[in-house]
């Protein structure tokens, strides 16, 4: 692998962000798109490398707690546990909101937010201090933008939430992914000022990606939070709340949600803490009769995962600490304190030291967890982020080859996608290389479901397929990976393909090599 450093690419970019902030430029110009390839390689690779690197990857830790004792299970502990994403355009205000919820849930002082409205006015950025609790490194708080995803964690009633607060830039779509790819519900922020949301919802935006790595990637539900609403151009408008929901609402149900079922929209202000923690106040908004925003993460439902299914937690990242510690979050099933289990692909038989939990250690962890988990019988240098930790009864297949059902959404140039094409597949932690080797068949969008089945024309393996199409296809890559077929795990069977930097598609496993074999 490349040695690059990801900071060269936090350079490479800055210069254009802040006028596709303004709405000035589109977000995407010729240029970008003809960027050669090896640069977005360099890219994901450096993602990918850098989450090798231990506690100092992608994702940041903000305010890590000290490590107490061992739990028991005490009242805290019985309650549910949910991972929720922050996604958006750049500049949406998702940093802003992230740190406003943990002032406002009591995790900082008033003495610390005075610092950080100095040190913000200091670098000119003087509306920028409440981001400056979730971006945390000094790069991240001179360009005022999110870089790594950071992690944070609070409570509402009944619910622990570990907030991943992922970046908005289109340079960093692979933090984004990584963030996502951990995450059960998205807040989605959007921003009212005046532009600000027509130049994220455009084509080449960032919501509009975000949305569909989103779901995508096993995000179930959304909570679609209108910010910016103190804003002069705003003020809390009711018809730019309403132009909003009016244009969101058919985008996000052509994106897979049910919007009655999977979407909640509301009104806030990130930096004024309004309708976060408590219900609005009339004289500031007439209009909303609505919950809260924390009235709406403790009471949203998300489906519910197997406690007592196979284990399946795919490795985001690894580091040594007195043994092999593995961070992921478990998709399935329970891992126990002194289990055997096996990491796959390498078939490696190891066995549970400890898990910890939020940094407390805990004796056993089940679906949705994000955790620690100390391992004896494998090395750290043989662990890689995409492998999945998995029981050994039911082992997690382990494939270079197999099919899947895409959705093609965007193909750089107009080029057409075709057997040959070469993308970067991004599946759970997995980042890999692939090729599309044959195109299987395409599934006719258009047919209603009522049409007499014998009608069917027969199928015809198509040569060649345009945007928009859905495909079924065969996907190979080098090496082995660790995948499921969508309908047995869904979050290890979606995918997305990229090129160049850039979403073509997204995708679903449905098809894997027989039990035992790597390839059909
Ligand atoms: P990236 O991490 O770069 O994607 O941006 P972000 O979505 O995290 O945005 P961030 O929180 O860094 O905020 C960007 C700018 O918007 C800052 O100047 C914030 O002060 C401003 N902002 C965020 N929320 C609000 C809000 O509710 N009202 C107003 N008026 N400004 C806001
Ligand atoms: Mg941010």
């Amino acid at each position: 692998m490349a040695t690059s450093n990801p900071s060269d690419l936090v350079e490479a970019d800055w210069s254009r962000e802040d006028d596709a902030v303004d709405g000035a430029e589109p977000m995407h110009t010729e240029s970008e798109a003809l960027t050669p390839a090896p640069e977005d390689v360099k890219e994901i690779e450096a993602a990918v490398q850098s989450m090798d690197l231990g506690t100092k990857g992608k994702v940041k830790e903000v305010l890590p707690v000290e490590e107490p004792e061992p739990e028991e299970d005490n009242e805290e502990n019985k309650k549910r546990h949910l991972n929720v994403v922050f996604i958006g355009h750049v500049d949406a205000g998702k940093s802003t909101t992230g740190g406003q919820i943990l002032f406002l849930s009591g995790q900082v002082d008033d003495r610390t937010i005075q610092k950080y409205e100095k040190e913000a006015k200091d670098k000119s950025r003087e509306s920028w201090y409440m981001a400056y609790i979730m971006d945390t490194n000094e790069e991240e708080r001179v360009k005022g933008k999110t870089v790594e995803v950071g992690r944070a964690h609070f409570e509402t009633e009944n619910t622990r939430f570990t907030i991943l607060d992922a970046p908005g830039h289109k340079s960093y779509v692979p933090n984004m992914i990584s963030g996502a790819s951990q995450a059960d519900i998205g807040v989605l922020v959007i921003s009212a000022r005046k532009g600000e949301f027509e130049t994220g919802y455009e084509k080449g935006g960032q919501t509009r990606e975000h949305v569909l790595l989103a779901k995508t990637l096993g995000v179930a539900k959304l909570v679609v939070v209108i910010n910016k609403m103190d804003d002069p151009t705003v003020i809390w408008d009711k018809s730019r709340y309403d132009e909003i929901e009016s244009k969101m609402a058919p985008f996000l149900k052509t994106s897979g949600y049910n919007v009655k079922k999977d979407v909640h929209f509301l009104p806030i202000s990130g930096l004024m803490g309004l309708n976060i923690k408590d219900r609005l106040d009339k004289k500031i908004c007439s209009w909303w009769d609505g919950p809260c925003l924390f009235e709406v993460l403790d009471k949203i439902e998300v489906p519910l995962r197997d406690p007592k299914g196979p284990v399946r937690m795919p490795i985001i990242d690894k580091y040594k600490d007195m043994g092999t510690i593995v961070m992921g979050k478990i998709e399935s099933g329970t891992i126990k304190k002194g289990d055997s289990l096996l990491v796959m692909p390498n078939k490696a038989n190891v066995k549970v030291l400890s898990i910890y939990c939020d940094e407390k250690e805990v004796r056993q962890a089940g679906p949705a967890e994000n955790v620690r988990v100390k391992l004896s019988g494998i090395e750290e240098e043989d662990v890689l982020s995409g492998f999945v930790l998995s029981s050994i009864s039911n082992p997690v297949a382990a494939v270079s080859e197999f099919h899947a059902q895409l959705q093609i959404l965007e193909l750089l140039d107009n080029a057409i996608f075709t057997a040959g094409y070469n993308a970067v597949l991004h599946i759970h932690s997995v980042v890999e290389e692939c090729e599309i080797v044959e195109l299987i068949e395409e599934i006719d969008t258009k047919r209603r479901k009522d049409d007499d089945p014998k009608k069917k024309k027969p199928k015809r393996k198509p040569l060649f397929v345009k945007n928009g199409a859905v495909v079924v296809c065969c996907i190979q890559v080098n090496n082995l990976i660790c995948i499921e077929n969508f309908s047995d795990f869904p979050q290890l069977g979606r995918f997305t393909l990229r090129t160049e930097g850039k979403t073509v598609a997204v995708g679903k496993v449905v098809k894997l090599p027989n039990p035992g074999n790597s390839t059909f």
